[in-house]
């Protein structure tokens, strides 16, 4: 004999503070990486062709208590929101403009009250709008947190990406006493190894170290010693020399592709350095709606409106041309535009 199983709706059950985190209208988008039919800019993937636990998520678990204050960039990497809001950190958006974070935005903000424990900022071909922070405004961030107490959490994961001028000074170069420079071998590597490394202020550094003895108690040694004889032997320099020449390949064809067909009143970013560009389409468009869109003529993108914490960024969308083959790029750009054109058609 056998019994029906009942659907159990396990949603019910979850932790309050797991229901506002968002993030799967992404996994859904993400998971389109592994079709082989769809043109992707979707994930931030580096190529495969590139190759031979998260610090942010053990801040969080370490230093943020339920309503904490905690800054981010506005539009900023997703997996930090969800990270901080996952400790029901309170997450608070400073604007960008295309010099970085607007750090006299941020001064206004502190002046008139709010007092964030931790500002969290990626400096380096930033995640998603693939643009860097200014050498000034560098050195008036640290100021600040300097001033008001706060810890700065530098973000380096594109750092060595960089294809460009030379990359300003670093925030933990700047500011060692109030900076915690958290990077990722993911970018540079391959994601698959998941290792990341901290420097900053001992005590915290002590506290992460605990932290992630309750994580996941410690790295796999196996992908330390490869990374250890990797990086000994030359290899991660020369891959990182070649990554950069990839890149900057792939970030031009994108910008040629989005000039040859974007809709009028559409802008995006031009990136020195990392995997993204962020593209604005002109208002009234709303880039979530449009991925079904986009999905039907086998192309895939982010929206932008889950890298904000409030909700901004209806119009706008994230391209990742870092795994797309230098000979898609065009005709991905060219379906993505024939989305946006058929879309402005219908205002
Ligand atoms: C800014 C930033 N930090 C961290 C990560 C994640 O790195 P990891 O693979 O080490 O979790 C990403 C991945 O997209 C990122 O964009």
């Amino acid at each position: 004999m056998t019994a029906a199983l009942e659907q159990h709706d396990w949603s019910a059950g979850l932790a309050r503070r797991t229901r506002s985190l968002g993030g799967g209208e992404i996994t859904a988008i993400l998971a389109l990486a592994g079709a082989t039919d769809v043109i992707t800019f979707s994930g931030g993937f580096p190529d495969p062709a590139t190759f031979p636990t998260g610090v942010l998520e053990l801040l969080a678990k370490s230093f943020t208590d339920p309503g904490d204050v905690v800054a981010v960039e506005a539009p900023t990497y997703l997996g930090a929101i969800m990270a901080f809001r996952g400790y029901e950190a309170d997450v608070r958006g400073v604007p960008v403009d295309g010099a970085g974070m607007r750090v006299d935005v941020l001064a206004d903000l502190l002046a008139g009250g709010l007092r964030p424990k931790i500002l969290y900022t990626i400096p380096d071909f930033q995640n998603p709008t693939g643009l860097s922070l200014t050498a000034d405004r560098r050195r008036d961030l640290v100021g600040l947190a300097r001033r008001y107490g706060f810890l700065i959490t530098e973000d380096v994961a594109y750092r060595e990406l960089g294809f460009g001028p030379p990359v300003p000074p670093s925030l933990w170069s700047l500011a060692p006493d109030v900076v915690l420079q958290a990077g990722t071998f993911s970018k540079i590597f391959f994601p698959g190894v998941r290792l990341g490394w901290a420097a900053g202020p001992a005590e915290i550094i002590s506290r992460l170290v605990v932290a992630k003895q309750n994580s996941d108690q410690c790295s796999g040694a196996l992908g330390q010693r490869m990374l250890e004889e990797y990086g000994r032997g030359g290899h991660l320099d020369r891959q990182i020399i070649t990554s950069r020449a990839l890149y900057a390949r792939r970030a031009a064809l994108t910008g040629e592709a989005l000039a040859a067909h974007m809709p009028e009143g559409t802008t995006w970013t031009t990136p020195a350095g990392g995997f993204y560009v962020w593209v604005t389409a002109p208002a009234g468009i709303d880039t979530v709606a449009l991925s079904a869109a986009a999905r039907d003529r086998k192309v895939a993108y982010v929206p932008g409106r889950p890298f904000y914490p409030g909700d901004d960024g209806a119009t706008q969308i994230r391209l990742a041309y870092s795994r797309v083959a230098d000979d898609l790029i065009d005709e991905g750009i060219r379906r993505i535009a024939v989305v946006l054109r058929a879309a402005e058609e219908e205002k």
